[in-house]
Order: C-alpha cells, then structure tokens, then sequence
C-alpha cells in the first residue's frame, strides 16, 4: 500500500535500488568498530531486511535495542550473490519507539511455552510470523475454493438458543450474570451447521466459517475452547459427493499454502519439523486419492494391529485420538477417511444406514493430528430423524425449524465440519493447538 515516505519491506524487490525509507521492529543489532548491522523486520514478508550503518558516522544507531522500532533511509542494494538478496546502507537511522531492558523476547530463541504467556510479542517471532502468514492464506485458501466451487458463505449465528452437536458441551450466555436476556437459554454456538442447512437448501450450496465453542474439558494438544471451523453444506448430495468435496478442498489448500507461503514453509520444514520431511509429505497427499474404510474394517484393523491401546478396542468403541492416529499414520500412511460409524457415537442429525446401526458419517484423519474433519449426509426423512431425536432425549420442541425442513420440500443433503487450527497442526508440524490460534482460550487459562 501507499502510505507516505515508506515502502513496506515486502515491496523492495521490486524497486530499481535508489534511496528507500523503511520502518520496523529491531530483530537483532551487532555494532561492530566501523559497521553494525541491524535486521529490521516490518512483518510485510517472512524476512526482514538487513540494515548495514557506519558505526562511526551513524553512533546511536549501535544503541537502539532489539525490540525497538527504528526508520531507516538509506540505498537499497540488491546482493544476490549473498544469503539476503538485498540490504539497505543506511543514511539515516530514527528511534521512533524505544524498548525497555525488561523486553521479554531479547534472545534469539525461546521456547513455545515461553512465548504462549506473551501472546502479544509473539507474533513478532519467526515461528509465529510464519504461522499467522499460514494461517492467514489458509483462511483465504478456504474461502477462495469455496466461492470457486459456488458455495455461498453465510454469517451464521455465535449466540443460539441449540445445542448443534447434543453433546452438553455448551458455554453459557447471560447479561451481566442474568440469563434472563432472552426468552431461552442463551448459548455460544458449538457448530454453525443447523443454522447453515436451510440455505443449503435454499441456496444447493453454503458455507458458514466462524468461530465455535466447546466446553469440553479435555486438555489435549488438538482441542481448544474457541477454535475455527469452517462448515460447507450441499444439498442433492450423499455422503460420497461429500467426500470428495472435503478431499479437494484440502488438496486446494495444502497446495496453496506450499506455493503461496515457500519461506515460511522452508522454515517449518527445516525448523520444527523433526525429521525435516514436512514439504514432502505435503507435497505427497496433493495427487493421489485418499484412503478409505469403514469404521467396521477399522475395528478390525486395530483389532488385528496387537497394537497396545490405552482405550481397549472393540466395535462401539469411540475411536481416541490414539486410535486414529494409528490407523492413519501406520495403516494408511496418510490422509484417511473413516465411514459409517456406529449410530451411537455419532449425532442425531445423521443419516441412517439401512444396517440400522450406523450412520452415513465420516471423519478425515490425518498423521500427526487425528481427526480433521468430521462429516455427514443428514437425514432427511421427517419421521426417522424425529424417532432419532426422541430416542436420544433431544427435546423437540426448540428444533421444530429444524425439523420443518424435513417436511417443507427435503432433499438428501451432506455437509461438514473441518477445524483450521487442526489443519494448521498439520500444515506446520506444530505440536500443539495453543500455538496455531492468536489468543488460545483452553481449560484453566484465559490469558488476555
Ligand atoms: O466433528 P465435529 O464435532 O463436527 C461438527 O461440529 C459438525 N457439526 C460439522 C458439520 O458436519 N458441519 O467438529 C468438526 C471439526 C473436527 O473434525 C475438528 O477438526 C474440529 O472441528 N474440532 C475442534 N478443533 C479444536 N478444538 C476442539 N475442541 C474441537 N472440536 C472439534
Ligand atoms: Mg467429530
């Protein structure tokens, strides 16, 4: 963007050279007799841009400190035969915001669990630069093949008055302490998807993407209080169109993160992933189909594993992330879907098997993650999904619109769920879900 004298440091490249002025964050700052270096970064690009001044001429910049934020003027140089393609010699060097000695981020490294108490530094590191850029194209990558697809995206509510899921996993609402606001019980969504189906199915496609809430209290490296979901819904659609919907969506993702984001990706892979193997393996789910089996041939696959389980496996079982991991880490060696769960796992809304004992459902699990996505074709007869709900003791009443769209012209419909700071476990290798989201909100810790 134009703005003044500045040019952001994203934009140096494609300048003929010439004097430039630029502004940032200090990230480090070596004074030597007669050069200092400073590297300045702006956050416009991964990298920042390295600085060099005349200790002599330019005396106080040697004292300007990391942390603080500095403009430069100086010549732009392109140097391509060196390890940064360009620098800056600087002419002039301003103190714009000073940084106190008690600057929590002085080293060059800290840990993740250091740097999870200062949310609102950490992004000026390198490990979450390159996160929040992933993120960032990630969201948009979302969006982008979506709208391709002709979803259109729909603003569903944060406050309601259901549990979407059934699972008793809801967060509260009240005024000041009063929960009489409403004529209801008020709650933070767990899933937008009830409020999505009725512009599916006036619309053949929808899309909600929002934040969502679970009370769960499971302190785990993949579950989150607040997280993101984005929830796609189609009608005229089975359970079989709605996988391959899922498994292009992440296709298109993946292969947009890898291309669109190639530093932050490099870093990722050189950087936290342990075996340096994380572009590769990306790189190796963007072509071939995905894997997949029922749930049933997943039991038995465990079964016959001998692996040790902590949750002993038997058909009924809920699968744990251990599970999930197994079988798609050392059965599928990849992304695999899992089909037709057992009805009682799963919730109300989904689809019965002519089995009688599972449901057209699905769940996407990834290596090193667990479940990804999880999926359904609804039901859509108006008798079965009533018998189902009162079966499960889901009261009726507040879900009449619901199930109004069973009587009021219904058409078998499928949609999902897929979580983006899952995804982003998996795009990135971090280990845990506290490090993928601006201000992580997790059982016993509301930090900021
Ligand atoms: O499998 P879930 O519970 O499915 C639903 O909510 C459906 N209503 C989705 C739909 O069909 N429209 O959640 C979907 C995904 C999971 O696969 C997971 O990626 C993510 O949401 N997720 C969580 N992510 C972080 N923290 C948690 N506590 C999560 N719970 C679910
Ligand atoms: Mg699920």
């Amino acid at each position: 963007m134009i703005r003044g004298k500045y040019t952001d440091i994203a934009k140096l490249p494609e300048r003929d050279g010439g004097v430039v002025v630029i502004r940032g964050h200090i990230r480090a700052n070596r004074a030597g007799a007669r050069v200092g270096f400073i590297e300045i970064n702006d956050g416009t690009r991964f990298a920042g841009c390295q600085v060099v001044y005349d200790s002599v001429l330019l005396a106080d910049a040697a004292k300007h400190p990391v942390g603080a934020a500095v403009e430069v003027e100086g010549e732009l140089v392109f140097t391509p035969e060196s390890r940064q393609p360009f620098e800056v010699r600087a002419d002039k060097i301003t103190l714009i915001g000073g940084c106190d000695a008690d600057y929590p981020m002085q080293k060059k490294r800290h840990t993740l669990e250091f740097l999870r108490e200062i949310p609102h530094l950490r992004a000026r590191t390198n490990t979450f630069s390159a996160l929040f850029r992933v993120r960032d194209t990630l969201s948009a990558a979302i969006h982008e093949y979506l709208r391709g697809e002709g979803f259109m995206y729909v603003a569903t509510p944060i406050i309601t008055g259901s549990d979407a899921e059934g699972a008793g996993e809801v967060f509260g609402v009240t005024a000041g302490g009063d929960s009489g606001f409403f004529d209801r019980d008020a709650k933070l969504t767990v899933s937008g998807q009830l409020h999505v189906e009725p512009f599916a199915l006036a619309y053949d496609k929808a899309y909600t993407f929002g934040p969502t809430f679970r009370a769960e209290n499971s302190n785990t490296p993949t579950h989150a209080a607040e997280f993101w979901m984005v929830e796609p819904e189609i009608s005229f659609a089975d359970l079989e169109d709605d996988m391959s919907v899922m498994e292009a969506m992440v296709k298109h993702c993946v292969s947009a993160v890898l291309e669109r984001c190639p530093d932050e990706m490099r870093f990722f892979n050189d950087i936290i992933d342990p075996k340096r193997e994380l572009i590769a393996r990306l790189k190796a789910v963007t072509s071939p189909r995905f894997y997949k089996m029922t749930y049933t041939e997943a039991i038995a696959e465990l079964e016959r594993s001998g692996a040790d389980f902590k949750f002993p496996v038997k058909w009924g079982l809920d699968l744990k992330t251990e599970h999930e991991r197994f079988l798609c880490e050392q059965v599928a060696r990849g992304p695999l879907f899992i089909t037709d769960y057992p009805k009682e796992i799963k919730a109300f809304y989904m689809r019965q098997n002519d089995d009688g004992r599972t449901v057209a459902a699905c769940d996407l699990l990834v290596p090193g993650v667990g479940e990804l996505i999880g999926g359904s074709q609804r039901e859509e007869r108006y008798d079965i999904l009533l018998a189902r709900m009162r079966e499960m003791n889901i009261p009726e009443e507040p879900l009449r619109w619901y199930t109004d769209l069973r009587r009021f012209g219904s058409v078998p419909h499928s949609g999902f769920g897929l979580g983006v700071e899952r995804f982003l476990l998996y795009l990135t290798g971090i280990g845990n879900i506290r490090d993928t989201i601006p201000y992580a909100r997790t059982p016993g810790r509301l930090l900021f």
